[in-house]
This record gives structure tokens, sequence and C-alpha cells, in this order.
């Protein structure tokens, strides 16, 4: 049977750890779909016409090395605001959150544009310093020199980008559910997405019952 869950929320705020850990805990197949953009994003930075690189996008692609690179995570933000790279990416999205079994898929416009029928809504923010500071952390921790009111820079050139873009502007869904995670630790933020699902399940369960 499918239930879809649609995590969304800006760069940096715990979506991705929380994502996964929901997907292991409810045994649900999890769908990264920032990868989607960040593979195009790649692309065009190799000299690709974003909306080709979008047409013929390839599993392998999403494997590559560099995704998570600063570089690519403000080219995929670029690609990203084209509205026929969307299009290209829309129907693998959709039939990916139906599959049978469960679905969790993590972006910017999930519950808004890709599923707005999805079971179960979050968005997982917190503040754009706390974001920087975690971005910050985990590139020292991995011995790469950064610069704070750089990476604090980045994310707010994206937010702007990710926010103000005319087609699936980064925002809740007028029935997502918001976890702040800016005071949090992630087993917090973890157990706050589990309650909420638990609850979407419940309610449908308790519908399909009469
Ligand atoms: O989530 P992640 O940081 O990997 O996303 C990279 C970029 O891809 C975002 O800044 C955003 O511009 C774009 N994106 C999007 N819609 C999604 C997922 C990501 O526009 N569903």
């Amino acid at each position: 049977m499918a239930f879809t869950v649609a995590i969304d929320g800006p760069a940096a705020a715990g979506k991705g750890t929380v994502s996964r850990a929901v997907a292991a805990h409810f045994g649900f197949a999890h769908l990264d779909t920032g990868l989607l953009y960040r593979a195009v994003g790649q692309r065009m930075l190799e000299g690709t016409d974003p909306v080709e690189a979008a047409l013929t996008l390839r599993a392998e692609d999403l494997d590559r090395e560099g995704l998570r690179a600063d570089p690519v995570a403000q080219a995929a933000s670029k690609v990203a605001a084209i509205p026929e790279v969307r299009a290209a990416l829309l129907d693998f999205q959709r039939a990916f959150a139906r599959r049978a079994g469960g679905a969790v898929l993590d972006g910017r416009d999930i519950g808004t544009v890709i599923c707005p029928e999805a079971e179960a809504k979050l968005f997982v923010t917190a503040s754009a310093e706390t974001r920087a500071r975690r971005r910050f952390d985990e590139l020292t921790g991995k011995g790469e020199a950064a610069d704070f009111d750089r990476v604090l820079s980045d994310v707010r050139t994206r937010d702007a980008r990710d926010m103000g873009r005319p087609d699936a502007p980064l925002k809740p869904a007028r029935d997502a559910v918001e976890i702040d995670t800016s005071e949090m630790s992630i087993s917090q933020a973890v157990a706050a997405a589990i309650a909420v699902i638990e609850d979407r399940i419940k309610e449908r369960n308790d519908h399909e019952n009469g």
C-alpha cells in the first residue's frame, strides 16, 4: 500500500537526517530529491545545457563524486529555478512517492507541488545561523578549510533563490507540521517527526476501518 511522507525545508535544517531516520523507522523507501537537482547542476558546470541534463538524467548521475560540494549546491539552486528542469524531474518523483510499501521524499516542493496529496507533510527548519553553524562544523570536521561568514552567506543566498523563485518556491504546505530544529538534538527532531507520522498512519487506518 502507498503512503507518502513529504519532508521540505531549507538547506542544512536536518531534513536529510530526519528523512533517513524516518524511512528506516517505518521501513519506507527514501528519495533525497536535492540529489536530482545537484546532478543536473553538476552537469551544467561541465557544460551541458541544464534542460538537456534533466531530460537525460541517469541513475549513475546520482552516485557521482562531488555532488555534495558547495559549488554544486549553488548550481543546483540555479537549475532548480528553470521550470523545464523541474518539469522533467516531476514524473520520476511522483512515481517514487506512490511506490508500494511507503516512501519518504525530502526536498523543497514535495508537499506543495510534487505530492500535494501526501499522507504526512513536515516542514523541517532552523535559523540561518544554526544551519550555517552545522554546515561549518561538518566541513571543519572533515578537515576542510571553511569561513563561517562565507558559509552563512552561501546559506542565505541559496535560501533567497529557493524561496524567491516563481516556480515551486520553498514554503511550507498549508497542512504541513513545522519542526524547528534550532534548539533540538537529532534524536528529538527524529522523535517529533515519527510522532507526526504515527498520527497520520493511525488516522488513515481509522478512516479505512470505517
Ligand atoms: O537539498 P539540497 O541541498 O541537496 O538541494 C540542492 C538544491 O536543489 C536546493 O538549494 C534547491 O534549489 C534544489 N531543490 C529543489 N527542489 C527540491 C529539492 C532541491 O528546488 N525538491
